[in-house]
């Protein structure tokens, strides 16, 4: 939810730290706030608003020092004001703490320590931390920091520093993402890779219950025993300017753009053509008996994620034949889901760090069932408690509204399903074949789809001012009626509503008039003709009717005037076409109602509270 870096080397520490806050904003951005330690001198500089009102204030003051902790938040306890802005101190001033997480017993931990003396500053959950390391404080920070971390309750990604103990960061995490970034005569701690990435591709991801002391020299890590352990680095492939716009106004158009690509990379090395098959053994690697023993599957996620899910479902059960269950996971943790042995729990998720997709992740593992992740960040917590996990290879999604995610999610979904299906022998050959050619081909048909936006831009330009829309899909691309609709509100902030088609003379039908842009997915397969009708329907009632529909279909323009023909595919793989123009739909709109595409009103990349 929140962003943090902390940076301890030979260059002035301020830029590194602005620079790393500007990647991690998508995070979050109520409030944002630095400390250096200047000698054994703290400097703490903190503002309410986005970033730029702390680099503003910044200018005012030449900050000096090669150690310091960086924070943008994204508010949770507390209002979004300057006094409850990381970083956050103890009593003294001496300990200086920044925090993503949220700490369950922050009041208890609050009142006990009042009664001892310490007095408070803020309304945050955070603030406990500092104190109770100045409680526990006996000469070493580490230790201090190991000791405080024990009484805490709930999820933290720690920085802290002290002017007691200069030189160093200490790092501790629990329920919430935190690596630490490795280069010559400097060392990193940050919420991700794209804070650092500028600076160093060497990263090391702290697991739960790991805390880290690092100097300009070099870092040490230690166990949830406190003691000390060795940990492998890996190298990050995202070049730092992956992290940026590459020339796109927008982040979330450049994922858009990227889609293609996303396909590509996913499906490469997991699937072939010659040999007719899918090949996950090196995620997944289950036994013929282990795949034929799956029962049920349940997919659980959030948002875009849960849209990914719907389509899983339709694909899973036409391809594997095994039947699915799609849930919410913030429903599917309260509802004491049924869980048996021969069931597979599948929780999709692009960030990994979902509070409500975690902990509907934990339900399934306490029932004991096996667990695999869809996701799109390596090491995340969710990654990491999974038993499996298939990643999507996307690279960084800085938008806040997930697009190229998505498509990542959805080609897992398909693979999954063809991987099932071999063993199963749920699809003939033949059919399996026919797919795969179909995905094989489908990168080059996403980018003929991209290269038309400038038609969906026209839509947009005309449609812009409306205050309801009304998308309408059906089968396999009802979710995707779904996702074109919150693509909409989520950063054109217009009331948008996805639904099944054939639902529609059940209520919805009462709401069109000559002001609804109805957006109809109509690609030509089994249920065009139905689809066909609602049109009809929807035009009866003077209702603004734009349709997605496959080239080279002769019927669709004598019944609507406004028609985005999509390249032809197999009907089960229309959704990787059909949420293209519904992305563009959304961005292009968002633009003309000057909206902020990328960090859209009230919402954060990952949400990791309940
Ligand atoms: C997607 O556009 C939204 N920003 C949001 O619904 C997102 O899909 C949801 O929060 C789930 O996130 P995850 O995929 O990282 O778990």
């Amino acid at each position: 939810m929140c962003g943090i870096i902390g940076y301890v080397g030979n260059k002035e520490v301020v830029p590194v730290l602005i620079n790393g806050l500007r990647k991690l904003e998508y995070r979050g951005y109520d409030s944002a706030g630095i400390t250096v330690l200047n000698k054994n001198k703290l400097i703490l500089h903190r503002c309410a608003g986005k970033l730029i009102n702390l680099e503003q204030e910044l200018q005012k003051f030449l900050i000096r020092g090669k150690i310091g902790l960086g924070h943008t938040r994204w508010a949770t306890h507390g209002k979004p004001t300057r006094e409850n802005a990381h970083p956050h101190t103890d009593c003294k001033g001496n300990f200086v703490v920044v925090h993503n997480g949220i700490i369950e017993n922050y009041l208890t931990l609050r009142k006990k320590l009042v009664k001892e003396g310490h007095k408070f500053n803020s309304d945050t959950d955070t603030e406990v931390i500092a104190h109770l390391i100045e409680k526990y404080f006996k000469g070493d920070l580490l230790k201090a920091t190991q000791r405080a971390v024990k009484d805490l309750k709930g999820s933290y990604a720690l920085g802290v520093i002290s002017t007691l103990y200069p030189g160093k960061i200490v790092a501790a995490r629990h329920g919430s993402p935190l690596i630490v970034g490795i280069s010559e005569k400097e060392n990193f701690i940050a919420s991700d890779v794209s804070a650092i990435l500028a600076y160093t591709k060497k990263v090391i991801s702290l697991e739960d219950g790991e805390t880290a002391i690092l100097d300009f020299k070099g870092v040490k890590f230690f166990n949830s025993c406190d003691r000390e352990i060795h940990k492998n680095s890996r190298t990050i492939e995202w070049d730092p300017m992956m992290a940026e716009k590459g020339g796109y106004k927008h982040f979330m158009l450049k994922e858009i753009c990227e889609q293609a690509d996303v396909v590509r990379d996913t499906l490469r090395g997991r699937i072939c053509l010659e040999k007719g098959g899918v090949f996950l053994e090196e995620e997944i690697g289950w036994k013929k008996e282990e795949i034929d023993e799956i029962s049920r599957i349940f997919i659980v996620a959030c948002g875009t994620s849960y849209h990914s899910g719907l389509i899983g479902k339709y694909v899973l059960e036409d391809f594997a034949k095994i039947p699915c269950e799609v849930d919410l996971a913030s429903e599917f943790r309260y509802r004491n889901p049924l869980l048996r042995k021969g069931d597979l729990v599948v929780v999709v998720t692009q960030s990994g760090e979902t509070a409500d997709t975690l902990a509907a992740l934990r339900e399934a593992k306490k029932k004991k069932v096996k667990t695999l992740a869809i996701c799109n960040v390596m090491d995340s917590s969710i990654a990491q408690e999974c038993d499996y996990v298939v990643y999507t290879r996307c690279g960084l999604e800085v938008g806040v509204a997930s697009t190229k995610a998505f498509m990542g999610q959805l080609v897992v979904l398909y693979l999954l399903g063809l991987y099932f299906a071999k063993f199963r022998k749920s699809l003939s050959i033949l059919r399996i074949k026919q797919i795969i050619s179909a995905l094989l081909e489908l990168p080059v048909k996403i980018e003929k789809t991209i290269e038309m936006q400038d038609i969906i831009r026209d839509y947009a330009h005309r449609f812009f001012r409306k205050s309801d829309f009304l998308y309408l899909g059906r089968n396999v691309n009802y979710p995707i009626a779904l996702e074109g609709a919150l693509k909409l509100k989520e950063i054109a902030y217009i009331h948008a509503e996805g639904y099944a088609a054939g639902e529609m003379k059940h209520g919805p039908i009462a709401l069109i008039d000559e002001n609804m842009p109805i957006l109809v997915i109509a690609n030509q397969g089994k249920v065009y003709d139905k689809i066909l009708s609602n049109i009809k329907e929807v035009k009866a009632r003077d209702g603004i009717v734009i349709v997605l529909a496959t080239k080279g279909d002769r019927k669709i323009a004598k019944e609507v005037e406004d028609v985005f023909y999509l390249p032809k595919t197999l009907e089960i793989l229309t959704p990787f076409l059909n949420v293209i123009p519904l992305q563009f739909l959304a961005y292009y709109i968002a633009l003309k109602r000057g909206c902020d595409v990328d960090q859209p009103r009230n919402l954060a990349k990952s949400v990791t509270v309940e």
